[in-house]
């Protein structure tokens, strides 16, 4: 075993993920002697393979489709947002063999904003939420858990989004699909987090006429980096925040638990990302 601190990203497929840049991105900036690799694993060959790379002195990995629930279900551990989200992202490896799960897709979010709108942003006023699916989900308890007041959640099937209200309890209020516009006005934030406005996918409508004037928009998807969606908003004269650092902001807990130093979001780190 060397001296190398290894980590990888499990996925199936996994070719098109965009990890290893940033991590490896990292590890180069701060002069650190690890590795972060691309790990295709089918569903039925995860809980070994990671239990093998735990045993091989790995310190970790992230998890993506369609290992995020049997990620969660074999930990040893996991973090009350974790279960909350029903999904683990991050895996951590313990000294002691043990394995932790953890999802950070909240606090990406999250951060992303703050780093994005700053003191713009008034978690005093309601935020609307567009979508019901695990974005969603992972979203939402991270606007609750910083301390959103009101979230005005709409979706296309009502029954998802009743069903998620139905879990976060009173703070959150189902708004039908086809009344989303009149969830806007009053409103601190609207978040996209379907897949509408993702190249090959249909685009985003929504009314912002309603929207407050120093309203925020922010979308999940982030290709294209300014979707139909933002770039109504910025006509309609909203400030916007892109969806590219939700996906940085989200491997920094994981980063700074494998290989020991918290690592900064940046604009070269962004140039990076959108490169080919
Ligand atoms: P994720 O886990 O990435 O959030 P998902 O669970 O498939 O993915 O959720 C995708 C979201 O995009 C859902 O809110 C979905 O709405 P439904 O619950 O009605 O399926 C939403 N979505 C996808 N395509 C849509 C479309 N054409 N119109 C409206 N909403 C759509």
């Amino acid at each position: 075993m060397s001296n190398k601190l290894r980590a990888g990203v499990f996925g199936w497929p996994v070719k098109h993920s965009k990890s290893p840049r940033l991590h490896g991105h990292w590890l180069q900036k701060y002069g650190i002697s690890g590795s972060y690799e691309h790990i295709e694993c089918a569903p039925e060959d995860f809980e070994t393979h990671v239990r093998a790379l735990s045993a091989d002195g790995w310190r970790g990995a992230n998890v993506t489709i369609p290992h995020k629930e049997a990620a969660l279900a074999l930990a040893d551990s996991s973090s009350d947002i974790a279960r909350a989200i029903g999904a683990a992202n991050t895996l951590i490896f313990m000294p002691d063999g043990k394995i932790h799960a953890d999802n950070t897709d909240g606090y990406g979010f999250i951060e992303n904003l703050r780093q994005g709108a700053g003191s713009a942003w008034v978690l005093a006023r309601p935020a609307v939420v567009l979508g019901a699916g695990g974005a969603a989900r992972a979203i939402i308890h991270g606007l609750l858990e910083a301390g959103a007041s009101e979230i005005r959640l709409t979706n296309r099937t009502l029954a998802r989004a009743d069903a998620l209200a139905g879990q976060f309890g009173e703070r959150v209020r189902v708004i039908s699909w086809e009344k989303a516009a009149s969830a806007l006005p009053g409103a601190g934030l609207i978040v996209n987090t379907t897949s509408l406005g993702m190249k090959g996918a249909p685009p985003l409508d929504l009314d912002l006429s309603g929207a407050d004037d120093d309203a925020i928009a922010t979308d999940i998807v982030y290709t294209p980096l300014v979707t139909g969606f933002l770039q109504a908003a910025m006509d309609r004269g909203l400030k916007t925040v892109d969806g590219l650092g939700m996906l940085l902001h989200q491997a920094r807990p994981g980063f700074e638990a494998w290989f020991g130093t918290a690592p900064v979001v940046d604009e070269e780190l962004r140039h990076l990302m959108l490169a080919p």
